[in-house]
């Protein structure tokens, strides 16, 4: 199969991720939640896996990301750790696991990072998240922000849309990223924007902007694994291209499956294991022996 390589095979990590962008390097990042999934992507190239509280979304069924927690997020992270080896592996940090404070926000990020094996952490939010990010960092946690559409936000914005689409909006997304670039983020997610305040954003910072929803402007693309693949379930947003159909590979293979065992079909001789040939000869005295044990 013909595709494109990454264009550097040598390990991908936080730091490396500024020299990309000055090289003009167009980098992809895709979610992974399970050994298989990241072992996949990590073999396929991709430059960085994100442990993504989208887990709620696409595994876990809660329908948004706001009940994710950190044991699941450590969970998932460990399985990925070991199907990954060139990509970047960045773990979230779920709702409320970083809003009680910078010393509990530390604690998580540790364990994310000490447990699961991440080598750096996501976390929502702009200009308020600053001082948090500058601890994180000081502790030498590396830390992706990520601003625009904050999906843990949920409940306060009142639904999932475009944000950034008035002036004042833009440009509070503007300082957002300004202010995390300044506070030490390696780079930011920019979810949901306009791709014209998305391009000012990547040309106005040094570090990468990772963009879902936010246009080819950004140095980096991120898409959740299960929408690229058609296999998640409701309506998906404009930005997913999907490439695959897994639920109709899937749906189809496993009624095959039950059609054959339905009809008999499955298992035939070869799928099943036999006698040794003298032991068939004595079947008649096993079957015997087992009569008289009734
Ligand atoms: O949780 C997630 O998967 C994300 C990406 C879509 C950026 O935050």
């Amino acid at each position: 199969m013909a595709y494109l390589k990454p264009q550097r095979p040598e390990k991908v990590t936080a730091p490396s991720l500024k020299a990309s962008k000055e090289r003009g390097e167009k980098l992809v990042c895709i979610t992974a939640y399970d050994f298989p999934t990241a072992k996949v992507v990590d073999e396929a190239g991709i430059d960085i896996i994100l442990v993504g509280d989208s887990i709620g979304n696409v595994v876990m069924g809660y329908g948004n990301t706001v009940p994710v927690t950190v044991d699941e997020i450590v969970m998932h992270t460990r399985a990925v750790r070991r199907g990954t080896q060139r990509a970047l592996l960045i773990a979230d940090m779920p709702y409320g696991s970083y809003h009680t404070g910078e010393d509990d926000a530390v604690r998580v990020a540790l364990r994310l990072i000490k447990e699961g094996a991440a080598e750096a952490v996501k976390l929502e939010g702009g200009k308020k998240r600053v001082n948090l990010v500058r601890r994180l960092v000081n502790e030498e946690i590396p830390v992706l922000g990520h601003i625009g559409l904050t999906p843990q936000a949920v409940n306060a914005l009142g639904g999932y849309r475009v944000q950034g689409k008035t002036k004042d909006a833009a440009m509070q997304i503007i300082e957002d990223a300004i202010a995390l670039e300044e506070a030490g983020a390696f780079a930011i997610v920019l979810e949901v924007i306009p791709h014209e305040i998305a391009k000012i954003i990547t040309e106005t910072i040094k570090i990468p902007t990772i963009g879902i929803g936010a246009g080819h402007y950004c140095d980096i693309q991120v898409i959740v694994f299960h929408d690229l693949l058609g296999f998640s379930f409701g309506k998906l947003p404009r930005f997913v291209r999907q490439y695959a159909n897994l639920r109709e590979t899937i749906t189809d293979a496993i009624t095959r499956f039950a059609e054959d065992v339905r009809s008999g079909d499955y298992p035939n001789l070869e799928e099943s294991y036999g006698l040794p040939e003298e032991t068939a000869a004595e079947l008649d005295l096993i079957k015997i022996e087992a009569e008289n044990k009734k």
